[in-house]
């Protein structure tokens, strides 16, 4: 069994008006890195303060759109898909996913500290609409994200898919001349929560028991729905966020310019990396519904199924 949560380590949390010290308990993820837990969340290196800060710092206003979602559920696709849908719709030729990868156009809020170049915009100040993405859990969102009329949508996915995304992901950068990291293991870390913004099912659960009771503030998206019936989900999408598709040929357009084999293929996507140490190449692999099945033992499926699975469906939700 994968275990390793450390003796608490000191934060220092800012809000607006003070600095609280804090203890938050600390842990190791694949030998490779440090994670820390707060609000029963684990978060990578360097990321607690600026999710402090965006917690404390960040006023939604009404016309903003705040994308979410925990790892390596299709943020890259969701971020592509609502940018086309928002910002670069109406002209075309003015190719925005052409120029800049889907995670430039569309931050992280609080990854923000690992990116390679000055984002346009400064996203506590700009002016509305802003189009946001966090991978916060829903718990710590600003109250303003929660009380204002602004619009999430989260992206989630089956946990065996997204546990073996990830673990070709970690692979591709924190190993990138090593063996991969023992799937047993990661199998252990992620059912026990100990991974990045996890535990997954936690995560999952607060935005769909929250899109349950606010339809209108949030809509629940499954990638595996996006993959079966992308024009139905895409439309979906923009209706949500009241910029509904006037004609067929327009959903098409998108689908295709956010398609994965395209963006794999733009010089933007192939090279550099816009956040540190994550070259633009690892947000790009397979995109298909049930790859777990060409990685997990049976007894590595039974077990997220018993974990993970069996707490979703007691609230109703199968991914
Ligand atoms: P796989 O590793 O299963 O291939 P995230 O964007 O949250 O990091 O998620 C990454 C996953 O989404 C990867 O899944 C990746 O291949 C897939 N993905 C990236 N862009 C996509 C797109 N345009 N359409 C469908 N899937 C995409």
């Amino acid at each position: 069994m994968q275990k390793s949560v450390e003796s608490p380590t000191k934060m220092v949390s800012t809000t607006e008006d003070n600095e609280v010290e804090m203890e938050v308990p600390k842990a190791r993820f694949w030998d490779a890195m440090d994670i820390t837990q707060w609000e029963g969340f684990w978060f990578g290196p360097g990321l607690l303060k600026p999710a402090f800060t965006f917690r404390s710092s960040f006023h939604a206003r009404d016309d903003d759109v705040i994308l979410a979602s925990t790892m390596k559920t299709g943020t890259t696709w969701l971020k592509s898909l609502s940018l086309c849908i928002l910002k670069n719709r109406d002209d075309p030729k003015h190719d925005m996913l052409a120029m800049e990868n889907p995670h430039f156009h569309v931050p992280t809020i609080e990854s923000t500290l690992y990116s390679t170049k000055p984002l346009h915009v400064d996203i506590y100040d700009a002016s509305g609409p802003r189009l946001l993405h966090t991978h916060l859990p829903h718990a710590v969102l600003p109250d303003s994200i929660k009380e204002s009329g602004c619009k999430v949508v989260y992206m989630a996915r089956n946990p065996k898919d997204t546990l073996i995304s990830m673990w070709h992901f970690f692979n591709s950068f924190l190993r990138p001349d090593r063996e991969p990291f023992p799937l047993e293991k990661a199998v252990d870390c992620f059912c026990s929560g100990l991974h990045q913004y996890g535990p997954f099912s936690n995560h999952v659960a607060e935005y769909w028991l929250e899109s349950r009771k606010r339809p209108h503030k949030i809509l629940f998206v499954k990638y595996e729905e996006m993959k079966s019936d992308p024009k139905g989900q895409v439309s979906r999408i923009a209706d949500f966020l009241g910029r509904p598709f006037g004609e067929e040929e327009q959903v098409d357009e998108v689908l295709w310019r956010c398609s994965l084999e395209r963006l794999r293929n733009l010089e933007v996507n192939k090279n550099g990396s816009v956040l540190l140490n994550v070259p633009n190449t690892s947000y790009f692999r397979k995109g298909e519904v049930g790859d777990w099945k060409n990685y997990l033992t049976s007894e590595m499926e039974e077990r997220i199924d018993q974990t993970i699975g069996l707490k979703l469906q007691a609230i109703g939700l199968i991914l």
